[in-house]
């Protein structure tokens, strides 16, 4: 659907489409009410206006159809909405699986981007055309959110936390990046464009530029050079967790919970080491809160990620 109206922005992802059916929707479904309102307002002044001095309002005893019908209709329609946008709401958050995955860091006032072949930009998104691509957005300093209105997706960048959203571009192109959460001074001056490319293209632009390392080696390096390798590998004397295939299982600590290793279990134990002791091991990793950036913990849980995974390979991004 293409409308000549420009109030909406360029349909480019798969989801643009089904996010405005929702919402022509939910316009028309308001905008009929208030029609019918505002007419019956006018009509019904007119028609029951008073005729006469002393004139006396008949009683009114009510309407068993009328009030179903005022019950019932508006129950259908508003359970629709409640249906139709849960569904669209449960396909934002769940990415599949195939997904090739970017990592995004929103900070006061830019987005920076690292592709996992380790190629990395600045308010700048350049993604292949057709393929679903999740994004990991988190930020280094306040809540901003990382905003496409074209592919009609918005997420919040919260310090601390990751967050995630997909989208598949449906169309090659440029298109608006904004940050949708006031976060200071230039927060207006904090987006940039993204860049829907032909895969064959995308795959050439990973790979101009500046030889860069993959996110994996990187995460490889980060990890050897901080220590995480002295006590997080087999043949070491501290006694640590080892980490080979530990992400995405589940993971027993010592309070008798059972937490799942995504990639914020993989953050917290970097930075609040004691917040989730697993069980068995003594709580004495130091926190690396304050000594490791942004960039970096996503090399790292980059690399965490791969030292399970089957083959000598990284993630391949295209299928
Ligand atoms: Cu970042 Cu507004």
């Amino acid at each position: 659907m293409r409308s000549s109206l420009p109030l909406f922005p360029e349909q480019a992802s798969t989801f643009a489409e089904r996010v405005d059916a929702l919402y022509y929707y939910l316009l028309s479904v308001s905008g009929f009410f208030v029609l019918l309102i505002f007419a019956l307002i006018f009509y019904f002044a007119v028609k029951y206006r008073r005729r006469s001095e002393g004139e006396q309002t008949p009683p009114i005893l009510g309407s068993i159809p009328l009030e179903v019908a005022w019950i019932v209709i508006p129950f259908i329609l508003v359970m629709i909405m409640f249906v139709w946008g849960a569904s669209l709401y449960f396909t934002a958050f769940s990415p599949p699986a195939n997904a090739m995955e970017i990592f995004v860091i929103g900070k006061q006032w830019m987005w920076k981007v690292q592709h996992p072949e380790g190629r990395r930009e600045i308010d700048e998104l350049h993604v292949p055309v057709g393929y679903p691509v999740k994004l990991t957005i988190t930020s280094q300093d306040v809540i901003h959110s990382f905003y496409i209105p074209a592919f009609r997706i918005k997420m919040d960048a919260v310090p601390g936390r990751y967050t995630s959203i997909w989208f598949e571009a449906s169309k090659t192109g440029t298109f608006h990046l904004f940050c949708a959460e006031y976060c200071g001074t230039a927060h207006a001056g904090m987006g940039g464009r993204v860049v829907v490319m032909k895969p064959s293209e995308y795959e050439q632009w990973l790979r101009t530029g500046a030889p860069e390392e993959s996110l994996v080696a990187a995460g490889g390096r980060l990890f050897q050079q901080l220590g995480c390798s002295g006590c997080h590998s087999q043949n070491s004397i501290a006694r640590a967790p080892l980490l080979d295939g530990v992400y995405g299982k589940p993971v027993p600590l010592q309070s008798g919970q059972v937490v799942l290793a995504d990639e914020s279990y993989i953050r917290d134990s970097i930075l609040l080491p004691q917040k989730d002791v697993v069980a068995g091991y003594a709580p004495v990793m130091p926190s690396f809160q304050g000594r490791i950036s942004e960039e970096e913990l996503m090399q790292i849980i980059a690399y965490i990620r791969f030292l399970g995974e089957e083959g000598p390979e990284p993630r391949k991004t295209t299928r």
